[in-house]
């Protein structure tokens, strides 16, 4: 499984040069306003080439020593799943392990903008700061064929699940 993934990303990469990502609309879903809300969740564009997308938590029972989190990559318009992009994992064992090839992969289109870079336990909020668009377009290009996209995150902490963050977007 992990061989076909690496030789996936080998064999699709000369396809990375050309091509074009979008973002088109980003849902911070709170299922349990109990447990916590977001101080905000947006997508901004600054300009044409310019468009980040920004989230801060507000967690009302930190810290969080445990989590679970699903991850689904479906193509919009037949709701149709990527193989590779379906995936739960224990958030806090692979933080340490980073054993998982596909949630590392996501992992680090997301890390560099955001404060989740350590281990379990999280004692504050998690913030993705400006994560932009052009970043994603580079590391999505080889992996995924052109389509218009959603991307949902659950995130479920004592098995509860807490939010969904679901991002929209489009590579054409
Ligand atoms: C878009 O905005 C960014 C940040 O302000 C700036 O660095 C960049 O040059 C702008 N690009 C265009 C095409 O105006
Ligand atoms: C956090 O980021 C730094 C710098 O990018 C890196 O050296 C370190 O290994 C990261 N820590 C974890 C736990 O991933
Ligand atoms: C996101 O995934 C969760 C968990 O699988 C599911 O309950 C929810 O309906 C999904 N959201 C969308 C918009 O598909």
């Amino acid at each position: 499984m992990r061989a076909l993934w690496i030789f996936l990303l080998i064999s699709m990469a000369p396809m990375a040069i050309r091509g074009h990502f979008e973002f088109n609309n980003v849902v911070c879903l709170v299922r349990d306003r109990m447990f916590m809300d977001f101080e905000y969740c947006y997508l901004k564009s600054v300009n044409r080439t310019y468009k980040y997308l920004s989230l801060k938590t507000k967690v009302f029972h930190l810290p969080v020593d445990n989590c679970e989190t699903r991850f689904q990559l479906r193509m919009r318009e037949n709701r149709r799943l990527l193989y590779n992009f379906d995936f739960k994992v224990d958030s806090c064992k692979f933080l340490r392990d980073r054993k998982h090839v596909v949630a590392n992969w996501v992992y680090q289109t997301f890390a560099p903008y955001s404060n989740i870079n350590h281990t379990c336990p999280y004692d504050h909020d998690i913030v993705l700061d400006k994560l932009p668009v052009q970043h994603l377009n580079k590391l999505v290009q080889s992996i995924i064929p052109d389509g218009r996209y959603m991307m949902n995150s659950t995130w479920m902490v004592a098995g509860i699940p807490r939010t969904d963050v679901i991002l929209y977007f489009t590579k054409s």
